[in-house]
């Protein structure tokens, strides 16, 4: 555990080390949950969200995007149940003061059972060598077989609990676990209460007129409002989906995971609209067509899982979360739900207007079913970026920090170095970088000797490094350093657009997810 802390630790000081992310109004001490994304962070963001806008909407000629607003009027949150039914289960710790969710309290605590599964399997592993069955280990070994008993009867009768929103058996089992703040170890626990998450504010100028509104908790419901003017002006047939990508708010109680759970934060969302009774067949589908997306960026198939959900969502039919392996354990990054009608009903319901799809092969009117996929940017941020910071042991005592981005995705492509600062090597580096700037996001640095400059890319995630040398007045070569493999070659300054291309286009990686 100690070795995970300090590794997330490493990964908040390095993205704020290297422009990536800075606490918000930092000066002023910051505000608990909200993150700003510096100069590298916001290009990193970028990238990531337009892979994905790329993969879903572009690559789709049936779904199309959408930018709504982010106010929107207050009787979509009564109509979709957020008003109602978005609460987290809360307990406060009595002597410690502290607020904790009640669900994640247990949920870490039978998190611990995979800690001691992985245990084993580990020291199996090392005792069997070559012929250890992973596979079959797990499902014969007495003792893992325990540990996965103890762990899903826990999670199971939290599931159900929840379900029944009965309040008083999750606390009965938090004390049964013998779960004590993890804070400070205290077992002093108040009866656990549902708090909702929206933020309110007011639209208006004077106190007596103005009209409550929320910001939204999710990005889905602008979907849903402009279900059938998308549906009518694009002239959409179902199956069609509409994506969108923009900001929500959430007042998280517990918000102590960097950028994995912010009260501000960033989703990409697509609703897919479908005929009435496909949806197992759409879920199956999005579950992998997503997955493939994931894998495409080569982050390694080990460090996804899916996590069905025992719970649901009270606007769904069924459910999964794509999981990640965070420095902090998997935890969920997207989530793919089967939405039924139910947010599309609720909204004919409250607004009075007729939302539904005449479908010229059925020859009738009903209301679409929804299959959904949501994944938080920032959470996706942090997976790719946690991932991507290694500490690399190079022999001799020597190591390098090295941010091993997607090239795809890093906010700067290539750096150009001129070997000294004289002998027009500088202005030859210039001329470089004014040639590449139209296709890619490129730097110049000229401080500090060439290897300090290496490091200083390798740490900031830079795929390239140009180097220019006197050979390179007379040749018009330079040395092209890869970031990962540390190798070098020489080549004609008028290739490297090509070459740089050929490993940062989009192209290149989204094919990945047709060829899987
Ligand atoms: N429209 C469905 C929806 O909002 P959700 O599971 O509540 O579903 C979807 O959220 C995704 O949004 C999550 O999988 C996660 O990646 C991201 N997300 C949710 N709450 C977040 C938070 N407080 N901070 C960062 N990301 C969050």
């Amino acid at each position: 555990m100690a070795n995970q802390d300090d590794q997330f630790k490493k990964v908040i000081s390095h993205a704020k080390e290297y422009g990536y992310i800075f606490q918000s109004s930092e000066i002023y001490d910051g505000l608990s949950a909200i993150y700003d994304y510096g100069q590298n962070g916001s290009e990193l963001k970028k990238n990531i969200r337009e892979y994905w806008w790329k993969a879903m909407v572009q690559m789709h000629d049936n779904i199309v995007g959408i930018d709504a607003a982010i106010f929107m009027h207050p009787t979509t949150w009564k109509a979709s149940g957020h008003v109602d039914a978005f609460n987290d289960p809360l307990i406060d710790n009595k002597d410690s003061k502290k607020r904790y969710r009640a669900d994640v309290l247990v949920e870490d605590y039978a998190a611990k059972y995979d800690t001691k599964i992985d245990k084993e399997v580990a020291k199996a592993a090392k005792r069997f060598g070559d012929s250890f069955d992973k596979e079959q280990f797990l499902a014969t070994n007495p003792r893992v077989l325990k540990y996965t008993e103890e762990r899903d009867a826990i999670l199971k009768r939290l599931g159900q609990s929840l379900e029944k929103e009965d309040l008083a058996d999750v606390k009965a089992l938090i004390e049964e676990l013998g779960i004590a703040d993890p804070d400070t170890g205290s077992k002093n626990w108040t009866d656990v209460k549902q708090f909702n998450l929206m933020f309110g504010t007011k639209l208006g100028a004077s106190a007596e007129s103005a009209t409550d509104l929320y910001l939204r908790p999710e990005t889905a419901q602008g979907i849903f409002v402009n279900f059938l003017n998308v549906q009518k002006t694009g002239r959409m047939k179902i199956p069609f989906g509409i994506a969108q990508t923009g900001k929500a708010f959430r007042n998280e109680i517990i918000a102590r995971q960097f950028i994995f759970r912010m009260r501000e934060f960033e989703q990409m969302e697509m609703q897919f609209f479908i005929k009435p009774g496909t949806q197992q067949e759409w879920y199956d589908y999005w579950k992998e067509t997503r997955l493939k997306w994931h894998l495409s960026l080569g982050l390694g198939s080990d460090n996804y899982r899916f996590h069905d959900h025992e719970k649901l969502a009270h606007y769904a039919d069924a459910a999964a979360d794509i999981e990640f392996k965070f420095p902090f354990g998997f935890k969920e990054l997207e989530g793919i739900h089967s939405r039924t009608d139910f947010d599309l009903s609720q909204h004919e319901q409250f607004s009075g207007k007729k939302l539904q799809y005449f479908d010229p092969e059925e020859n009738k009117n009903y209301v679409p079913y929804v299959l959904e996929t949501s994944i938080g940017l920032d959470r996706m941020f942090l997976a790719v970026f946690s991932n991507a910071l290694q500490e690399e042991d190079l022999g001799d005592g020597k190591s390098r920090t090295v941010l091993k981005l997607p090239a795809v995705l890093a906010p700067t492509k290539a750096a150009i170095l001129p070997l000294v600062k004289k002998d027009g090597l500088p202005e030859l580096s210039k001329k470089i970088v004014d040639e590449l700037k139209w296709d890619f996001n490129v730097t110049y640095d000229e401080k500090d000797a060439v290897g300090r400059r290496y490091r200083r890319q390798d740490a900031a995630g830079t795929p390239f490094c140009i180097t220019v040398d006197h050979q390179s007045l007379e040749d018009n070569t330079v040395t092209i350093r890869h970031r990962d493999s540390m190798e070098q070659e020489r080549v004609a300054i008028a290739e490297l657009r090509d070459m740089i291309l050929k490993e940062v286009d989009m192209r290149y990686w989204l094919q990945k997810i047709e060829d899987k």
